[in-house]
Formats: structure tokens, C-alpha cells, sequence
């Protein structure tokens, strides 16, 4: 798997575009509720810490490239940097919002990766993923598998159902709002309970 240290460079020009619908719909959701501190697991390199209000953010991420980016972004939000995987952090307290963007398809132990986000929430605490999820059904599926071989060498998991993080880390579903290819991409309202 390449590191995102060597994929830093490219990953705001290659992706800014893209992200744009689904960090704009996800930060949205974020803003609107009365949350005032959020976990943002993953931060890479802050395409979304624009779009904060004014809330207290912890953002974390292994990566150091990707985190230079990310400190250099404007935000309104009062944030901390950590570098650091989410499972080895030392954080011990709970937050009101946890965002994981892109993130949960390129983790290595899903589940022990979900269990530190139960431990960090609380039954308040709202969930909120962006990323991709392999279709049960139809073409998209097929291409998933196909793309599998790069993904592994860029970093990311490209068959991805949406049933094993709610049936692994025993979360509750309380929306979905499709953001393109009909759902493929989609902005996911989880619930720890
Ligand atoms: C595809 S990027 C997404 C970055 C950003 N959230 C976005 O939407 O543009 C995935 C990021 O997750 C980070 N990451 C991978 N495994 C992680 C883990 N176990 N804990 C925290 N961050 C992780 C990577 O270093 C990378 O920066």
C-alpha cells in the first residue's frame, strides 16, 4: 500500500472537485446540528476544515504530509492536530460529532478501528461517513473487484459493503443521503446504539 505521505502532494488537485458534493453535504449536517465539539478521524489533508463553523475540532491522521496540508487550510474552528492513527491515540473523552471522510475503505483493522470510534461516542453522539460502498447488486459491484489490485496499492479497500460496518461495529443506520451513481457514494447518519 502506498502511504498517503507520497499521495499528499496530488490528493487536493486530484480529488478537490470530486469531494466538493459529498464534503459540502456531509458538513452541512455537521453545522446544523447544536454539536460544539467534533472528532474528525482521518482529516488528511483538511478539504473539508473550510467549511467548519466555529465548533472545537480534534483532527487526526498517520499521515504527517497530509496533515502539513491540512494545518495550512483557513478554517473558522478551533482545532487540534494529532498524528496518530485513530486506534493508537491517546484521546479518552467522548465527542458530540464524529466525521470519517473517506476514511473507513482505507483503515487495515476495520473493527478494531470501529471499536475506538464506540469508545470516543457516546448514545448522543452523531456519526457521519462519507465514502463509497460496494452495491449488493448490479454493475457496480463487478467494478469494485476490478479495481481491487490498485486499490490495495493505492490505500484503499475498493470492495466495501455497508452491512459489515453496521453488523461489525453493531451501529444503528438513521440515514442515507445518496451523493452520486445513485448511492454508490453516499453520507451515512450513524448512531452508537
Ligand atoms: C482518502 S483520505 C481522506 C482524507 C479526508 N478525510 C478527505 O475527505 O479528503 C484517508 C485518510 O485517512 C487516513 N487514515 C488511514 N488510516 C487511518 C487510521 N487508522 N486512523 C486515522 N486516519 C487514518 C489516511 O492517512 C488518509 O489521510
Amino acid at each position: 500500500m502506498i502511504s498517503y505521505n507520497y499521495l499528499a502532494f496530488v490528493y487536493d488537485l486530484a480529488l478537490r472537485r470530486f469531494y466538493k458534493k459529498g464534503l459540502t453535504t456531509l458538513m452541512n449536517k455537521v453545522n446544523n446540528s447544536s454539536s460544539k465539539t467534533v472528532l474528525d478521524v482521518g482529516v488528511g489533508t483538511g478539504l473539508n476544515l473550510p467549511l467548519y463553523r466555529t465548533q472545537k475540532v480534534v483532527a487526526i491522521d498517520p499521515s504527517k504530509k497530509m496533515l502539513k496540508k491540512a494545518k495550512r487550510k483557513k478554517t473558522n474552528a478551533n482545532i487540534k492536530f494529532i498524528n496518530s492513527t485513530l486506534e493508537k491515540c491517546e484521546i479518552n473523552n467522548t465527542f458530540e460529532t464524529i466525521i470519517l471522510a473517506s476514511v473507513l475503505s482505507t483503515v487495515k483493522n476495520k473493527r478494531v478501528f470501529l471499536q475506538k470510534i464506540k469508545t470516543l461516542s457516546t448514545y448522543n453522539t452523531d456519526i457521519f461517513v462519507f465514502g463509497h460502498f460496494t452495491p449488493e447488486k448490479g454493475i457496480l459491484r463487478y467494478l469494485d473487484l476490478l479495481v481491487q489490485p490498485i486499490g490495495k496499492i493505492l490505500g484503499f479497500n475498493s470492495v466495501f459493503k455497508l452491512k459489515d460496518i453496521i453488523n461489525e461495529a453493531d451501529l444503528t443506520l438513521k440515514s442515507i443521503e445518496p451523493i452520486y451513481l445513485g448511492g454508490y457514494w453516499s453520507v451515512l447518519h450513524l448512531k452508537n446504539f
